[in-house]
């Protein structure tokens, strides 16, 4: 009988020791909650396939902003959802559109205490649900859509958010928005450009969130789940254009694009953990086969391990709850 002479349990035995030796932590300063606010609402309202989350009324986003910012989280993710749209998406650059309403709101409440950041696309405020205007044959209109985005980022800055995030997936946006924001002295304000975004079937839960019109899909201007060389080609292109953080979106399956992003570049890479990731943990959970809080930080660290230092999930607060405990 031999034994082996390396024994890599060792360094598992004890909690002290595994503590010790972690590669990975999670840090409640790179979680940021993405929240929804509605625009009419006088009390917060529930969304049925995002157990927990909910659509906020102006009021409830105020006191949700001031909590997250309690419990440490690095940013809020803002999205607004209008009680009206229209083919151009109006509501997304209008000074008094919700989501600009709301960034003044969140602004005020919470000031520099936290990172206040907002989604930078049409689809929530288009009457066919897609990130942009489109042709009068129904195809979206790149160039068209990145002068909306032009003015809705310097609108959000106004409104007085600091990092942008454009969302679109038109070709050229982060560039259109940097000079956009430069132009009307939002020099300092930051863009975190979800540089990876593919066309998946996570976002469904999302969709009710924001009470989405979309019929159809949006291959022609998110990836194809297939590739991941073109990633790399998008986020070059966004750091040329002066991105100053990379995302990638979906997070969990999509693991090996964030390390090959993490590899290809230095400017910080975020991962966005998106609605369906996290309904299919809590629907799991609700029939009670699996452990809700082990597999909500074992998704967090998975992420974090593969080379996301920036994290959005719907869980950050509750989870920055639990890690202050746990550290
Ligand atoms: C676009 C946007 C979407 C999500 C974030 N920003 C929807 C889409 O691209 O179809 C999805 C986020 C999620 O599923 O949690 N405004």
């Amino acid at each position: 009988m031999s034994y082996p002479e390396s024994r890599p349990r060792r360094l598992r035995r004890t909690p002290a020791i595994r503590r010790l030796v972690s590669e990975t932590r999670v840090d409640p300063a790179e979680l940021v909650v993405p929240m929804f606010v509605k625009e009419g609402l006088t009390e917060p309202r529930a969304i049925r396939s995002l157990p927990g989350v909910l659509q906020h009324s102006r009021d409830s986003l105020r006191k949700a902003a001031a909590e997250a910012v309690q419990a440490g989280v690095g940013g809020i993710m803002l999205f607004g959802v209008p009680e009206h749209r229209d083919p151009t998406g109006s509501g997304g650059i209008d000074p008094n559109g919700i989501l600009n309403v709301a960034i003044r709101d969140v602004v005020a409440e919470v000031g520099d205490d936290t990172v206040v950041m907002s989604d930078l696309c049409l689809d929530e405020f288009t009457s066919h649900g897609h990130c942009g205007l489109l042709t009068p044959s129904g195809d979206v209109d790149n160039d068209a859509t990145l002068e909306a985005y032009a003015e809705m980022a310097v609108a959000q800055a106004d409104a007085g958010v600091h990092m942008v995030g454009p969302s679109g997936m038109m070709d050229g946006q982060v560039g259109v928005v940097r000079r956009a924001l430069d132009a009307a002295g939002h020099q300092d304000v930051t863009v975190l450009a979800y540089a990876v975004k593919y066309a998946s079937a996570f976002f469904g839960p999302f969709r009710e969130a924001v009470e989405s019109a979309l019929e159809g899909d949006r291959r022609s201007y998110q990836q194809d789940p297939a590739n991941v060389r073109e990633s790399l080609r998008e986020v070059a292109l966004d750091v040329a254009e002066g991105a100053d953080l990379v995302m990638v979106k979906p997070a969990l399956p999509y693991l090996d694009v964030v390390s090959a992003v993490r590899a290809a570049v230095d400017v910080p890479v975020a991962a966005y953990q998106v609605s369906g990731e996290y309904a299919m943990v809590e629907a799991a959970a609700a029939n009670g086969w699996i452990d809700r809080e082990r597999v909500m930080l074992e998704t967090l660290t998975s992420i974090k391990r593969a080379g996301a230092q920036v994290i959005l999930t719907y869980w950050a607060v509750e989870a920055a709850q639990l890690l202050r405990e746990r550290y």
